[in-house]
């Protein structure tokens, strides 16, 4: 389909979104790691319109900031200081206008799920037909919420009733009013200098302009699909929208090559890639930008956040990593906790219970059980024994600890940093280094070990014999006799 010229977007997202009982503007609750509103402002511009002016309000300057970190200056804002309706929001954007005479193109920031192709179907008949307003229309089994669509005898729409206006008759029309809208600018300007607030709501309605044009004989109506076109007005609209994005976005990278066991139980983010051929098991997240090379396995129950998974590597189950790069080949978990920071080089390993942190783990080096890697400098076939602790902090600032190649440190070690181990030493188990370690030299640290000869079994007679006299009606006081 052609993209039709010369539109200029508006994008309402100044209300509080009381329904959403939230301290946090409505617009800026989350889909698939979007805010509301960058949802609508992205359907927008992928429709091909020119640039977008976003009305905010409620929470102004977080919705501005969202905005301008993701879209930079493709998007400018007006602000409407007072939230007096969808019509009063409207003219503060076209304050922000007053050069434009093209066609706008109008949507709520509340509508998530809409499609670009349905914009560019909307802009397109507006302006083949050279009607003064295109909105689209769409049927619902529960209109509830929605302004319903009032036509005439021959079909024609005629206005738009929101809810709290309609007569009894026309609350039970299931024709509704999505929210999208194509307008000719002059005619705009017009429309809404005219609005009154004489409504159950005493607001400015957006949604007159359709009777001010039908008026004119000059509306057009496009055909939705209301799946797509849901808004969103409380919690249990936000998860059911969230739900069918999900759905979208799985189905889109099933299509394109990835295997999923259970898609319904897997969530990813929007700005999330994932190559052909990895495989995601069931319960898996990917949030945030995470990137997934092909032949990658992620097993199940895995929480990945802006994780970059290279090609053949395994997150295996229950693993949490968070700004983790893990190199082909690489394995994690089950069990694990990758922490800002780690880098994993390639075909290395970290195992169950392990934590990472601000740490670079060089190919082929293995963190397999139950060991604390933080500001560590790691490097090529390096083995890191169980419970392996990196002390990395003084109480006041975080030290590094540097392994240098073929280093082997035994199960049980602390590292206090800063603390450097020398290619190719030895720690032996149960060391504390606090020392820098030469190379290929051994590091230990602990007592001699002594073995007394016959001393377990003295141990247990004596003991079983105090138990017996302490049962016994009169027995010794069972005080003496502590092994030496
Ligand atoms: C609106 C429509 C209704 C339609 C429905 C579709 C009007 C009067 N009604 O109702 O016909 O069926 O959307 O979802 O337009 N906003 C502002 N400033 C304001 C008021 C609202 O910027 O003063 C913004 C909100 O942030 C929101 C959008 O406009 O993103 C829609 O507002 P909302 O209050 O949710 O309208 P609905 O009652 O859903
Ligand atoms: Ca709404």
């Amino acid at each position: 389909m052609d993209t039709p010229e010369g539109f200029v977007a508006i994008v309402l997202a100044a209300g509080q979104g009381t329904r959403m009982k939230s301290a946090r503007p409505k617009v800026l609750h989350e889909i698939a790691g979007r805010p509301l509103v960058h949802w609508a402002v992205e359907a927008a511009l992928e429709a091909g319109v020119d640039r977008c002016v976003v009305v905010i309000g409620h929470g102004a300057d977080a919705v501005e900031a969202s905005l301008e970190e993701r879209f930079g200056g493709r998007v400018t804002t007006a602000v409407q200081a007072e939230q007096r309706g969808t019509g009063h929001a409207v003219q503060q954007a076209m304050a922000a206008l007053d050069d434009h005479a093209g066609p706008l193109l109008i949507l709520y920031g509340d509508c998530p799920l809409v499609p670009s192709e349905q914009l560019r179907a909307l802009m397109t008949a507006t302006t083949r037909e050279g009607a003064a307003l295109g909105l689209v229309t769409a049927a619902l089994d529960d209109p509830t919420g929605y302004g319903r669509i009032l036509r005439d005898a021959r079909g024609r729409v005629v206005a738009i009733r929101e809810q709290k206006d309609c007569s009894r008759d026309e609350r039970a029309i299931h024709e509704v009013n999505p929210g999208l809208y194509a307008v000719d600018a002059g005619f705009l300007r017009e429309a809404i200098a005219a609005l009154g607030d004489d409504n159950a709501q005493g607001e400015f309605y957006l949604t007159d302009v359709v009777a001010a044009a039908a008026k004119q004989g000059r509306v057009v109506d496009v055909p939705g699909d209301m799946r797509d076109l849901r808004g969103v007005n409380d919690r249990a609209d936000l998860a059911e929208c969230a739900r069918v994005r999900r759905d979208r976005i799985v189905a889109a990278l099933a299509a394109g090559g990835v295997g999923f066991r259970d898609p319904s139980t897997v969530w990813i983010d929007a700005e999330c890639v994932v190559e052909a051929d990895a495989f995601v098991d069931a319960g898996v997240q990917l949030r945030g930008r995470c990137v997934v090379r092909a032949g990658a396995h992620i097993d199940a129950g895995a929480v990945l956040t802006d994780t970059r998974v290279e090609a053949n590597a395994t997150v295996l189950p229950y693993t949490v990593t968070t700004d983790a790069t893990l190199g082909a080949h690489a394995t994690v978990g089950p069990f694990s906790h990758l922490r800002p920071g780690t880098v994993l080089g390639p075909g290395s390993k970290v195992g169950n219970f392990s934590e990472t942190k601000k740490t670079r783990v060089g190919a082929g080096s293995k963190v397999n059980h139950l060991s604390y890697v933080g500001d560590g400098d790691i490097g090529e076939g390096v083995n890191i024994g169980a419970g392996t602790i990196f002390c990395n902090y003084d109480g006041f600032e975080k030290h590094t600890t540097v392994l240098e190649d073929g280093v082997f440190i035994g199960s049980d070690s602390q590292l206090v940093a800063p603390v450097r181990v020398g290619r190719g030493a030895y720690v032996a188990s149960g060391t504390t280094v606090t020392r820098d370690v030469p190379p290929d030299a051994l590091a230990i640290a602990r007592t001699r070990q002594q073995n007394k000869e016959g001393f377990a079994a003295r141990l247990r007679e004596r003991l079983g014999a105090r138990k017996s006299h302490a049962k016994a009606p009169s027995g010794r006081d069972p005080g003496e006799g502590a092994p030496r």
